[in-house]
């Protein structure tokens, strides 16, 4: 219980970076994007587990089309072979993805190693189309190059949490995004 007080006033000298109202606004708006890109389809939205969470379950319900969902989770080896990209498939999809439209969606773009492989990865099994959407992108640490499809925020190089995104599984509950203070 020590420890739970230590972590709460952690929490409070966290910089908040964007507000739950910030986010809400900007996830509307690419609600309605891809709306209106994916009026008469059925797109199927594929969540990156576990930070994607929240992020996806917000921006399905801001949406005027009907989609489908499924989820997949993914980890990266580790530091030394992080660099080689080599990313490993936890729990895959329910389903087969062939001939659908489908929508990626990722908390956030770091080195852009686990987004090379998923459209690459994903993009072997035949879908109609295959697209990212993000809600941040940190492209100052690109190892590989990368460009999401719909992007809600562009931030600088700092380690954040809150809305899905975690520091050692705290945090993912916060409803707005916090900058980790090292
Ligand atoms: P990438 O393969 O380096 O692009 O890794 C992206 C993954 O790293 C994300 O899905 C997150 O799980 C994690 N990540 C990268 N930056 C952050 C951050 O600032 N906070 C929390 N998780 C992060
Ligand atoms: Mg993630």
């Amino acid at each position: 219980m020590a420890e739970h007080n230590a972590v709460d006033k952690k929490i409070e000298n966290f910089d908040v970076m964007l507000s739950a109202e910030e986010i809400e606004g900007r996830v509307r708006t690419m609600a309605e994007s891809i709306s209106n890109d994916y009026r008469d389809k059925r797109p199927l939205m594929i969540g990156v587990l576990k930070g994607a969470v929240i992020f996806l379950s917000d921006l399905i319900r801001c949406l005027t089309i009907p989609v489908e969902i499924d989820f997949i989770a993914v980890s990266s080896y580790g530091n030394s072979t992080a660099t080689s990209g080599v990313v490993r498939i936890l729990k895959d999809l329910e389903q087969s993805i062939e001939g659908k439209d489908v929508l990626i969606v990722e908390d956030i773009v770091d080195t852009g190693l686990t987004l090379n492989y998923l459209v690459e990865n994903l993009g072997s099994r035949q879908p109609k189309s295959l697209k990212v959407v993000t809600l941040l992108d940190k492209p100052d640490r690109r190892k590989v190059s990368f460009e999401p499809d719909y992007c809600g925020f562009i931030i600088p190089d700092r380690f954040v949490v809150g809305y899905g995104l975690d520091y050692g599984e705290d945090y993912r509950q916060l409803s707005d995004l916090r900058v980790i203070n090292e």
